[in-house]
């Protein structure tokens, strides 16, 4: 089943001095893959995922997720949609400091106004998949930046979202915790059927993908699918690499 379809989508910044961050880019997503955006610093991969996440607008083009346009909506529907189809994890994870591990991971249910007994059930079971079932009850500065990102995946999976949306998860981990969370990453988009769309500057962390959209001067420049494992993907990437040039 197809989850996203991206058509004709662009994004023009500044009136005077126009930059094209984005020009006609077409693509769909189907359910359960797990798709990783690259391309040099400055070619609109972050733009991308704020024009996907309802974050920024297009300037023409459509998006379409579960068949249904984000982006004519507004306020409280906006905002609906965000917390009920989207799943965000970001660079610096993003988490409250005045909460616990526990309450940062279920706030999107409390924001919705789902049971205590409810909310007690999904963490449960989403802290268990991401190992942190013990730092429940431990505040955020307590625990280690590779716990914290598992804290924050926990979160964005908590209510069972059409897609995950992740832009460079591991640029602040060491590469020890970066290939912890992609592992866990990879399980759960196998195991749970997770759909994810994550931005990332490196290839051993790509690798994990089963498909690579390169992007270009706001263009789609190659598009790579994993083929025979993890290391022969990690060589293919690289060769895209460089040929595309300039990646940070
Ligand atoms: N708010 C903005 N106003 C004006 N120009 C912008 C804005 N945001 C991004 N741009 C421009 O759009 C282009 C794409 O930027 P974008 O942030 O999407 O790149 P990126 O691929 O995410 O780069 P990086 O790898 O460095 O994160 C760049 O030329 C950038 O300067
Ligand atoms: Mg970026």
């Amino acid at each position: 089943m197809e989850i996203l379809n991206v058509k004709n989508l662009s994004k023009v910044y500044g009136k005077k001095i126009i930059s094209n961050a984005l020009s006609e880019i077409s693509f769909t997503i189907e359910e359960g893959e797990f798709v990783g955006i690259m391309g040099p610093s400055g070619s609109g991969k972050t733009t991308l995922l704020n024009l996907i996440s309802t974050i920024d607008k297009p300037t023409s083009g459509t998006i379409s997720l579960k068949g249904s346009e984000p982006q004519v909506l507004k306020g409280d529907e906006l905002a609906l949609f965000r917390r009920r189809e989207l799943g965000f994890v970001f660079q610096d994870f993003n988490l409250l400091e005045t909460l616990t591990i526990g309450e940062n991971i279920v706030l999107p249910l409390t924001l919705d106004g789902v049971d205590v007994e409810e909310q007690e059930k999904r963490l449960n079971k989403v802290s268990k998949i991401l190992g942190i079932e013990d730092l429940l009850n431990k505040r955020t500065y307590e625990v280690s930046g590779g716990q914290a990102q598992r804290t924050a995946i926990a979160r964005a999976l908590i209510n069972n979202p059409a897609i995950v949306l992740a832009d460079e998860p591991t640029g602040n981990l060491d590469s020890k915790s970066a290939q912890n969370v992609m592992q866990l990453l990879e399980k759960i988009n196998k195991e749970e059927n997770i759909t994810t769309m994550m931005v990332t500057h490196d290839p051993l962390v790509a690798s994990y993908c089963n498909r690579i959209l390169f992007i270009k001067d706001g263009k789609i420049y190659n598009e790579i699918y994993k083929g025979d494992g993890r290391r022969q993907f990690y060589q293919e990437i690289m060769d895209v690499l460089s040929l595309l040039g300039g990646t940070k």
